[in-house]
């Protein structure tokens, strides 16, 4: 066992270059190189990269790993990332039993069988919004007419949020989420989101409807802050994650031919083609943050208490070991549901039944009704999320 890496640590996070589907060179060379690695982060302080899918399985599933911000030690990738919000934090950066309390008050409403039930709903929210794409001409942006407004109007429809106050929404998630925003930036987005869903969480107090927030107060053991924080994680992890996720998943179809054409051929490979592009772009890109409470041996190195780890979920997702060939894009392959794309342990999203509803549709009705789709610039010159937590494009040309 040993504590510490020989080498220079590579600074965090290093740049994508080459394939813009697959994880930074340096990355994927700690990979197969030196699993568990030491980095320097943005202000020069070190924490563990955590690249193999066994290594990053058994941090994520160790309470010995706390998910809790303010603990000294805690990574954080962008000094903006540092504004731990003053007020409530929501549970995602919390540790149990308080983070299950919270989490409890969703399962029901993110249970397979209860989205499942949704399909019907959420295909025709689909259909309608392509049918305005449609319209418009031959051509369109993808992200901005498809991609972004299904996940968000579902989203706002599931919490009793009004969908025309969307683009207030997603201005200030993109502000969240942007790398380069500084604390304040975030600090004041944060602020503005919490302010409306508190104001909302007050007006469901003599309002009651049957969405989340309502059902939330109705339970009577929140304060209308607490019932903010839950509905901002709800609103921001149900904008940006899946819409990246349609648009990034689109872009590597069409880049595809062959797996398009399959899919294309047998639509009943949708489900598994989902898990398979979930491993392969595993937009979650950062690293999911986590701070050892004690010391803790992985991967052969000792982690000691308060040090920060990174699990990296983009290079657990191309680990030789558990997916053979792991560059390649196979809508076939046979074990793509062991990817870890929605995480791991008491911290899996929660969303996921919901995210796959979604891609699934999202993706099956565009390949369906527009056979001609194709894309519409030079691939050189699509911009890819880099600076951004979660990956994708910014925009996605594309034409019929
Ligand atoms: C947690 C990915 C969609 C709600 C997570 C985590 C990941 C993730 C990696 C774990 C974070 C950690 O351990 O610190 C994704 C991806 C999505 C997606 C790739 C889409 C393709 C959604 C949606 C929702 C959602 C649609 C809600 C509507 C949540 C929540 C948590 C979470 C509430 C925190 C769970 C907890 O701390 O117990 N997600 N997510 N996600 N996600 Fe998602």
């Amino acid at each position: 066992m040993t504590t510490a890496s020989p080498a220079e640590p590579l600074v965090f996070p290093a740049a994508r270059g080459g394939c813009p589907f697959s994880p930074p060179p340096a990355h994927q060379a700690a990979l197969i190189e030196e699993p568990v690695s030491q980095v320097s982060l943005w202000d020069g302080t070190k924490c563990w990269m955590i690249t193999k899918h066994a290594d990053v399985r058994n941090v994520l599933r160790d309470d010995r790993f706390s998910a809790e911000a303010h603990r000294p030690g805690f990574p954080f990738i962008t000094q903006g990332r540092r504004a731990v919000p003053k007020g409530q934090i929501s549970f995602i950066r919390m540790d149990d039993p308080e983070h299950s309390r919270l989490r409890r008050m969703l399962t029901a409403e993110f249970m397979i069988k209860r989205t499942e039930a949704l399909r019907p709903r959420i295909q025709e929210i689909v259909d309608d919004f392509l049918d305005r794409m449609l319209a418009n001409g031959s051509s369109a942006d993808l992200v901005a007419e498809y991609a972004l407004p299904i996940p968000s109007l579902v989203i706002c429809l599931l919490l009793g949020v009004d969908y025309a106050d969307h683009e207030f929404f997603q201005e200030h998630s993109r502000v969240v989420l942007r790398n380069a925003s500084t604390a304040e930036e975030i600090d004041h987005a944060r602020e503005a989101l919490v302010g409306y869903l508190t104001d909302l969480a007050r007006r469901k107090r003599t309002e009651p409807d049957d969405g989340i927030i309502s059902g939330l107060v109705e339970r009577g053991e929140l304060t209308d802050e607490q019932i903010a924080a839950m509905g901002l994680l709800l609103l921001i992890a149900g904008h940006e994650t899946t819409a990246n996720m349609t648009a990034l998943s689109t872009l590597a179809l069409l880049r595809d031919p062959e797996q398009l054409a399959k899919l294309r051929a047998e639509p009943a490979l949708m489900k598994g083609a989902v898990e398979e592009l979930l491993r392969f772009l595993s937009i979650v890109h950062t690293g999911v943050p986590r701070v050892a409470a004690e010391d803790v041996e992985i991967g052969g190195r000792l982690i000691r208490a308060g040090d920060g780890v990174l699990c990296m979920i983009n290079s657990a997702n191309r680990d030789a070991d558990t997916f053979p060939g792991p560059d390649e894009l196979d809508i076939t392959r046979a074990e793509s549901r062991r990817h870890l794309a929605f995480g791991f342990g008491v911290h899996q999203c929660l969303g996921q039944p919901l995210a796959r509803v979604e891609l699934q549709i999202a993706l099956e009705t565009l390949l369906r009704r527009v056979p001609t789709l194709r894309l519409d610039c030079d691939p050189q010159d699509i911009r890819y999320r880099e600076d951004m937590a979660v990956y994708g494009v910014h925009e996605l040309p594309v034409a019929w």
